[in-house]
């Protein structure tokens, strides 16, 4: 009986919708395992975002008030070049919006790559930069140096990430 059945499958044109369904569970079961693992890749960088945004407060915070304290200005300093050296890692391929995963991510990042590099190489520059100007003192270069990297946040924002 059941080798009557194979047999009609493989013989007839039925194997075709039967080669599709396994075709399909393939992938399904395939999409399944990345996703987990996209989901640590997401958290991470939303993390690592989060950490980016609480070293530019404290950088704010410290150059707002009278006297900031370089040891403060050099530590936050220094975390937001540890973090910008990171973000370039940040992005594997798959941890966009095409993962049906909640991120701000967009798809444009993956298609323009090029300019994503470029803005994350200049965050890179500009921080290195800002931990060498920390411990100067000098309050109007630090805050300067605070204003690019802003601008440098709000360039990738407006192209890479969800409002
Ligand atoms: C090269 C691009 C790029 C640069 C540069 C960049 N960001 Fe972002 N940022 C993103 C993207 C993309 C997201 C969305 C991540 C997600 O949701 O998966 C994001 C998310 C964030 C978030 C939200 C994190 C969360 O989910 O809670 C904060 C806060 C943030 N960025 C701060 C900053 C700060 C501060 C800077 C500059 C010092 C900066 N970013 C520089 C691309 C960038």
């Amino acid at each position: 009986m059941m080798l009557t059945i194979c047999k009609n499958v493989l013989t007839t044109s039925r194997i075709k919708p039967l080669k599709i369904k396994t075709v399909a569970l393939t992938a399904l079961l395939f999409l399944q395992l990345p996703a987990y693992a996209q989901q640590e890749v997401i958290d991470a960088r939303q993390e690592g975002f989060k950490d980016m945004g609480a070293a530019m407060k404290t950088l704010r915070d410290e150059l707002k008030s009278g006297k900031p304290d370089s040891t403060a200005v050099t530590s936050a300093a220094t975390e937001l070049s540890v973090l910008a050296e990171k973000l370039p890692t940040w992005f594997p391929a798959g941890s966009g919006p095409e993962s049906g995963l909640e991120t701000d991510a967009r798809a444009y990042i993956w298609e323009n790559k090029e300019k994503f590099d470029a803005i994350s190489n200049e965050l890179i520059v500009e921080s290195k930069a800002l931990v060498s100007l920390a411990s100067s003192g000098d309050k109007s270069a630090l805050q300067k140096k605070l204003g690019t990297l802003r601008d440098n946040c709000s360039s990738c924002h407006d192209s890479f990430r969800v409002d």
